[in-house]
């Protein structure tokens, strides 16, 4: 049997890879384990437990402010006994977190092959997002499989002289898990979003929470929001809070007190995922929901000043406006007032996916090991 350890750590490679779990979970030649480093904790377990997904290992390194080198070694020293004890014969990690990038050298170390879910998204820019973009490109060379979400993913390995042969475009698994979660007349776990009235406010979701964001761009972008509530009395905002006491302090001292700012500790995956259907638009420097949110038809407006997700600014979905003040709140202010632009930017596209990643991720996985002759059909984007 083929066997398989799933390592990932944080909330977002934890909604990304359980479809995809479930999925080799399905397969009787696979052997599949999972291995959590718990780089999250809480926001971790929420996802594991709405996938009922029981971890194998779990090396639970999160502490209180740890620091990317605090991460790099606990996942590294973590990771040996795991890969020494059970020699699988493939890793899957994900993405571009510090687990990600510690995971696959750990794997390398041991002579492992490495299978990497998401590979080749890019902004060319090292510190933004700092450290997913080299973290991403770090993954690279030691992966011996690139699962790369799009057509412009796959280009981008190709032009740091990635074997064609070895990636395979294959969508997003994140596209895969909204099939699990959004549902009509959805009742709201946190019972604060059951009481919103939806008809009579424009909700606009946002969150923020990224380590090139702290301190002051994070300030601005409080700041934007305070003013932006302040103009339009029928403008409620919902900001569910990263645990991070980095990104707490900041947030609760600026927008604690705000009339029409809901700050939420981190909602459940499904939670968010519906919040996001009843919102008018986002406003967010996540990378995941950047993909979410246009295949739910809602705007978005990106607080970096560079993606490495372009198919959606492309399709003009997801406008980048930055992290200062003014040009976050003249960029809203547009959205709320003008009708003819909202409905450009409300249109459902699906560049990331048709809910079909996880399948075409096991298949090359077979196909790679001799389980079945016939390599998946690439992914190619409805337009
Ligand atoms: C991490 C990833 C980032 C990813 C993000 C998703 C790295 C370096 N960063 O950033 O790529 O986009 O996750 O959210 O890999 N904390 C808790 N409880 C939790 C989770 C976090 O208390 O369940 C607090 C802890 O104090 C922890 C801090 O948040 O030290 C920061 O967590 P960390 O994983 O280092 O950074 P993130 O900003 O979450
Ligand atoms: N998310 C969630 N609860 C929240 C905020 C976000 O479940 O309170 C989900 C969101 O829908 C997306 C993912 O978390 O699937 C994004 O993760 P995050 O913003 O932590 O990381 P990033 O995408 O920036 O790596």
């Amino acid at each position: 049997m083929l066997k398989i350890i799933s390592v990932f750590g944080t909330r977002p490679e934890a909604i990304k890879m359980a479809p995809l779990i479930k999925e080799l979970d399905g397969n009787t030649d696979i052997n599949s384990k999972v291995c959590v480093t718990a780089q999250h904790r809480d926001m971790l377990d929420q996802v594991l437990n709405y996938f009922d997904i029981k971890p194998d290992y779990d090396l639970n390194i999160m502490s209180s402010r740890q620091t990317l080198s605090q991460i790099t070694s606990r996942v590294l020293l973590g990771m040996d006994d795991v890969l020494e004890r059970e020699k699988p014969d493939l890793v899957l990690v994900h993405g571009d977190t510090t687990t990600t990038f510690a995971a696959a050298l750990s794997a390398y170390y041991h002579k492992v092959m490495v299978g990497h879910v998401e590979a080749g998204l890019r902004t060319h820019d090292k510190f933004f997002p700092y450290p997913e973009e080299m973290n991403r490109r770090l993954t690279a060379p030691l992966a011996d499989m690139h699962f790369a979400p799009t057509a412009s993913a796959k280009a981008n390995l190709l032009d740091e002289g990635i074997a064609e042969g070895s990636i395979y475009v294959t969508g997003n698994t994140v596209i895969d898990a909204l099939k699990w979660t959004v549902k009509e007349g959805h009742l709201f776990e946190n019972q604060a979003l059951n009481d919103v009235d939806y008809k009579s406010y424009r909700v606009i979701t946002m969150t923020a929470h990224r380590r090139e964001n702290w301190g002051k761009p994070l300030e601005n972008i409080c700041y934007a929001v305070l003013d932006i509530v302040q103009r339009y009395k029928d403008v409620l905002v919902i900001y569910p809070v990263h645990l991070n006491p980095a990104v707490r302090d900041v947030v609760f001292k600026i927008l604690g007190s705000a009339e029409r700012v809901m700050l939420l500790d981190p909602l459940s995956m499904v939670d968010m995922h519906n919040l996001i259907k009843r919102s008018y638009f986002v406003m967010t420097d996540s990378g995941g929901l950047q993909e979410e949110v246009p295949s739910l038809g809602k705007p978005v407006l990106v607080l970096r000043d560079v993606t490495e997700r372009p198919e959606a600014v492309e399709a003009g979905t997801v406008r980048l406006v930055g992290t200062e003040k003014e040009v976050i709140v003249k960029n809203v202010m547009k959205l709320l007032d003008d009708q003819a632009e909202y409905a450009r930017m409300a249109n459902a596209i699906n560049p990331y996916g048709d809910g079909y990643a996880s399948k075409r991720i096991v298949q090359a996985i077979k196909y790679k090991f001799g389980l079945t002759a016939e390599k998946p059909e690439e992914f190619m984007p409805q337009v």
